[in-house]
């Protein structure tokens, strides 16, 4: 029997915690809140209450907030697992005796970023429930991320509202007002330019230094060269820390970090997965590998590597004898030729056919006889400009033979002008990796961290084969080289250097004459997008990070470090003042055509004398020979 009264007690207390009309005003304040929030969220409410205040519940909240559905649990089976906390607001009601393990449950949840709502279902405006709500909380780890309402009933008419987080696990709560009819400064609008000063705490980074002597120039602009990258980043990441009001210890690390064979990573990512740092201080390629394993925020410089070479000359990749005139015009400067020969043959035949007037024409050597081969030597002596030692007989020979020498002079000239400016001109024919392993250029690789893994791991067919046809030699060693000696090298022309474009440019700039700084060329080799500033995944700090970053970027002072520390590529301006000595690569078409030349006429010779031979042994041997002649 006192069982029974105790049942009955029970029950009329779980009615008794949501009376008739108290579930109409705590709808009010969730629609005040909801509107305020103002995002598609799933709201879940925990509750203990009977199913009846359960129904009333909803359908009051499904009448007066209509773009939100919501859904009950009761709070003894509740479970996170069975939610997807990243859309989900949960309502937990603190009158509750499951709410402080519901509460202490998100602990054990990823820092994602948790929202709550925790309202008093008695609406007892004389009970002073903020401080038990905070007291909830006073074990959980609800950093900056996370969105915990507290809603408390001032009076018959009014709520309040307010957010509860911690900058850090150990840190104490920070209680912040979320009035929503003071929210009018821009300032406070989001959650995040609200709390983005972490006052104090320690973040810990972690930054890849390559040589040990930059630590001691990380910030004076000396050096620019060595370690650039992690310059700029170093900092980006102290505007960062300031920016947040918090500190900063830098762990150094040799290398960004790459995986081992058993999953490991080494260097700067193994500190962000193994949770030894929150910052990776240097921004590190963007790699499909790495998306898993770490969170990329903003893109704090866009340097990036790539083959730097000057163009070499034309001649090297072309036969600039033929460039000057387009296939057609060769084509009709050809038919030309053709056609002016057969005219002049026909006209002096025509000629010497008719009879002679003077006695001894006929044995005159300087004209033109009509023979083929003399009218084509004419003619082919008239387009090579070297005039000819016969000339025709009559006048209408003597016409066609000076118009066409009138006409290939024009020709003359612009092909010969043509050839000085193409012989001073660099190549524009290596465009592409392709072109760059099929010239005759050598190649070199700076000597830093990244390039020898990316190098050796590349399996795209190009730029493996780049890799070992010409940055691995044949006995095995391979041509990574330091910055200054790849440069000069490639000052010293016919080599290519494989480094960071405003690193390289930096060299170049104080290392190259006027007009070696025309006609650099650049093309990438690496297969990656460029660096991007990481911290570690699902981090609690990442919305402020990002904001961070965005703002150092927003005020330029990221445009400002990145011009400071990398240079751009030299202007060409000495390009017209310098003189080009012509070499044999440039006259080797020349040379190819007089190696013909003499090959022919040796062979000529030595088949005029075998059939010399052949035809004197012949008639010795048979004397009818000669007797029948
Ligand atoms: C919640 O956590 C605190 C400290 O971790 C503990 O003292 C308390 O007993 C826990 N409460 C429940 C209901 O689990
Ligand atoms: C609040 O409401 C109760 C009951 O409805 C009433 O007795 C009380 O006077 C009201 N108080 C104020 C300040 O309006
Ligand atoms: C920054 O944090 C320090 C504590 O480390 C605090 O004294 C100071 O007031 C904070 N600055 C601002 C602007 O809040
Ligand atoms: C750089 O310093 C670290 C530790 O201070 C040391 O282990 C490493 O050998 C140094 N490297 C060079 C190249 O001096
Ligand atoms: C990050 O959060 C996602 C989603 O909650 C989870 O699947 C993943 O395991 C978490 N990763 C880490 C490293 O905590």
């Amino acid at each position: 029997m006192p069982l029974k009264a105790l049942m009955r007690l029970f029950i009329l207390f779980q009615f008794t915690l949501i009376a008739n009309c108290v579930e109409s005003e705590l709808v009010e304040a969730l629609k005040i809140l909801f509107n305020e929030i103002n995002k598609p969220l799933q709201p879940v409410a925990i509750t203990c209450w009977s199913v009846d205040a359960s129904v009333r519940f909803v359908r009051s909240f499904s009448t007066s907030i209509q773009n939100y559905q919501i859904n009950v649990f009761n709070d003894e089976l509740f479970k996170f697992s069975n939610t997807d906390h990243c859309s989900d607001v949960f309502i937990v009601d603190i009158r509750c005796p499951n709410a402080q393990r519901i509460v202490n449950e998100t602990n054990s949840l990823s820092p994602v970023n948790l929202r709550m709502v925790v309202v008093d279902s008695s609406m007892d405006v004389n009970d002073n429930m903020q401080e038990k709500m905070v007291d909830l909380f006073s074990n959980a780890a609800i950093l900056p991320n996370s969105e915990i309402y507290l809603v408390t009933k001032v009076d018959n008419e009014t709520f309040d509202f307010t957010q509860i987080y911690r900058t850090a696990i150990n840190r104490p709560l920070i209680i912040e007002k979320f009035l929503p009819n003071s929210l009018r400064n821009e300032q406070d609008l989001t959650v995040i330019s609200r709390r983005r000063l972490l006052n104090g705490i320690e973040l810990r980074a972690s930054m890849v230094v390559t040589n040990n002597d930059s630590l001691n120039h990380l910030d004076d602009y000396r050096d620019k060269h060595i370690d650039t990258i992690t310059k700029v980043c170093y900092i980006l990441t102290n505007h960062l820390i300031s920016f947040l009001n918090a500190s900063v210890r830098y762990s150094i690390v040799p290398s960004w970090g790459y995986m081992d064979a058993d999953g490991e990573w080494s260097g700067m990512i193994g500190q962000l997965v193994k949770n030894e740092a929150d910052l990776g201080a240097t921004s590190l390629f963007f790699t499909a590998d790495r998306v898993s394993v770490i969170q990329y925020i903003a893109m704090p410089s866009s340097t990036g590597s790539a083959f730097i070479f000057r163009a070499p000359k034309l001649s090297y990749t072309d036969n600039v004898f033929l460039l000057p005139f387009d296939d057609f015009v060769w084509l009709c400067l050809g038919c030309l030729v053709l056609v002016t020969a057969g005219c002049l043959l026909i006209t002096v035949f025509v000629e010497w056919k008719t009879p002679l007037d003077g006695p001894c024409l006929d044995t005159d050597s300087g004209l033109l006889r009509p023979k083929l081969t003399d009218t084509f030597l004419l003619v082919f002596g008239a387009t090579c400009q070297q005039g000819s030692s016969v000339t025709p007989r009559c006048h209408s020979a003597r016409i066609i033979t000076i118009t066409a020498f009138v006409v290939l002079m024009f020709l003359y000239t612009s092909y010969a002008a043509n050839i000085v400016a193409l012989l001073q001109s660099p190549s524009t024919k290596i465009k592409s990796l392709k072109d760059l392993l099929d010239s005759r250029l050598k190649f070199g690789v700076d000597d830093t961290v990244f390039n020898h893994y990316y190098f050796s791991h590349a399996t795209e067919p190009v730029r493996k084969k780049i890799y070992e046809q010409k940055v691995r030699n044949k006995d095995g060693s391979e041509n990574f080289m330091n910055l200054e000696t790849g440069i000069e090298n490639v000052r010293k022309g016919l080599f290519a250097f494989h480094t960071e474009s405003g690193v390289g440019y930096k060299i170049i700039g104080e290392t190259f004459y006027e007009d070696e700084k025309c006609g650099l060329r650049e093309i990438k080799y690496l297969d990656v997008i460029d660096p991007w500033y990481a911290i570690q995944k699902n981090s609690s700090y990442m919305e402020l990070f990002k904001t961070g970053l965005m703002r150092i970027n927003e005020h330029g002072l990221q445009e400002r470090e990145n011009s400071r520390l990398y240079t751009s590529k030299p202007k060409c301006s000495g390009g017209g003042g310098h003189f080009v000595t012509a070499s044999l690569v440039d006259t080797f078409p020349a040379m190819l055509v007089l190696l013909y030349g003499y090959a022919i006429a040796l062979i000529l010779l030595i088949s005029e004398i075998l059939v010399k031979r052949f035809s004197s042994s012949y008639k010795s041997k048979n004397p009818l020979f000669i007797r029948r002649r």
